[in-house]
C-alpha cells in the first residue's frame, strides 16, 4: 500500500456519455503499468456500475461505507472495496439506485481522504450533474479530467462550467479532448474549442482511439490499457495517457520495478 498521501483524480464531464467511465478503467490500467496501487471511486451513484462493467461483484459497496461511517461502526476500509487485481480496487457505487440516493455528500471528503492514505491513486468516476456531491468531490480532489467531445451541445455546456469554475477559482483541472467515442464528429476546429470555452485543451485522445470491439471488453470486464498489445497498437494514446498520469502524479516519475 501507499507510503505517503496518494494523488487524488476525478473525472468529469458538462455532459453524459462522452467516455468518462471508459477512460476511468484506461487510466487505473495505466496506473498499474506504472506499479501504482490504485482505487477506482464509482461515484455515478444512481447510474454507475463501473464493478458490474468489470464484471467484480461485492455485497458492500460505498452505500454500506457511508451508512457504517454515519453509525460510526466502520470496519476496515479495504473490506468495503472489490479487487480487480493485484494493483486495482473498486469502491463500488451501489447496485439499488434508491440507495445511492441516499449517500449524504458529508461523507464524501472523508472517503476520499482515507483514500489517499490507502492508495497511490484514487481515480473518481462521476457522472456530469452539479450536484452537492461532485460539488464536494471536485473541491477536495488534486486534480480534474474535464472529458469534453467535439459536440456543439457540450460545448455551451463547458462554457458554462467553465465559467462556474473560474468564479470558485477552481483552477486545477486538465481539458481532455475525446475523440475517439465518436471518429466523424470535427464541427469545431480545436483553435474555434479553445475560444468557445475558453481554455487551453491539455490533451487530445485520438480517434485512433476508437475501440470497435469495446462491448466485448465491457461484457468481458477487460481494461482496454492492459491489454498485452494495447501499448503497440494504440501507441500514441497510450502515450498520452501515460503523459498525464506522469504529469498530475508528479515530474520524473519512473515505473516501480
Ligand atoms: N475509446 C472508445 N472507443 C469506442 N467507444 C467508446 C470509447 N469511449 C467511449 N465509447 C463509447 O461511449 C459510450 C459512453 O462511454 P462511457 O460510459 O465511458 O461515458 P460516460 O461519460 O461515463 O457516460 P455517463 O455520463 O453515462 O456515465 C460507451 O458505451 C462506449 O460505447
Ligand atoms: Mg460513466
Amino acid at each position: 500500500m501507499a507510503s505517503k498521501k496518494g494523488k487524488t483524480i476525478c473525472i468529469f464531464s458538462a455532459k453524459g456519455g462522452v467516455g468518462k467511465t471508459i477512460l476511468t478503467t484506461n487510466l487505473a490500467g495505466i496506473c498499474e503499468k506504472l506499479k501504482r496501487k490504485t482505487l477506482i471511486i464509482d461515484l455515478d451513484l444512481t447510474g454507475g456500475g463501473l464493478s458490474v462493467a468489470l464484471n467484480r461483484f461485492n455485497q458492500r459497496t460505498i452505500y454500506h461505507l457511508v451508512d457504517d461511517l454515519s453509525n460510526n461502526r466502520r470496519k476496515d476500509y479495504l473490506e468495503y472495496v472489490t479487487k480487480y487485481d493485484d494493483y486495482i480496487d473498486i469502491l463500488a457505487s451501489p447496485r439499488d439506485p434508491r440507495q445511492g440516493n441516499k449517500i449524504d455528500a458529508f461523507f464524501i471528503d472523508n472517503i476520499i481522504e482515507q483514500a489517499s492514505y490507502l492508495y497511490d491513486v484514487v481515480l473518481i468516476d462521476m457522472s456530469h450533474v452539479l450536484n452537492d456531491i461532485n460539488l464536494v468531490t471536485l473541491d477536495k480532489v488534486d486534480k480534474i479530467l474535464f472529458l469534453m467531445t467535439n459536440d456543439p451541445l457540450e460545448l455551451k455546456n463547458m462554457k458554462s462550467i467553465m465559467s462556474i469554475f473560474r468564479d470558485l477559482n477552481i483552477d486545477k483541472y486538465k481539458v481532455i479532448l475525446n475523440n475517439s467515442r465518436d471518429t466523424n464528429k470535427n464541427y469545431f476546429s480545436l483553435f474555434d474549442i479553445k475560444n468557445i470555452i475558453k481554455a487551453n485543451i491539455d490533451y487530445t485522445i485520438s480517434p485512433k482511439f476508437h475501440i470497435k470491439k469495446i462491448d466485448s471488453y465491457i461484457m468481458n470486464g477487460q481494461i482496454v490499457t492492459l491489454h498485452p498489445r494495447c501499448e503497440s497498437i494504440f501507441a500514441k494514446d497510450y502515450l498520452t495517457m501515460s503523459t498525464m498520469m506522469i504529469d498530475i502524479l508528479g515530474e520524473g516519475l519512473v515505473a516501480r520495478k
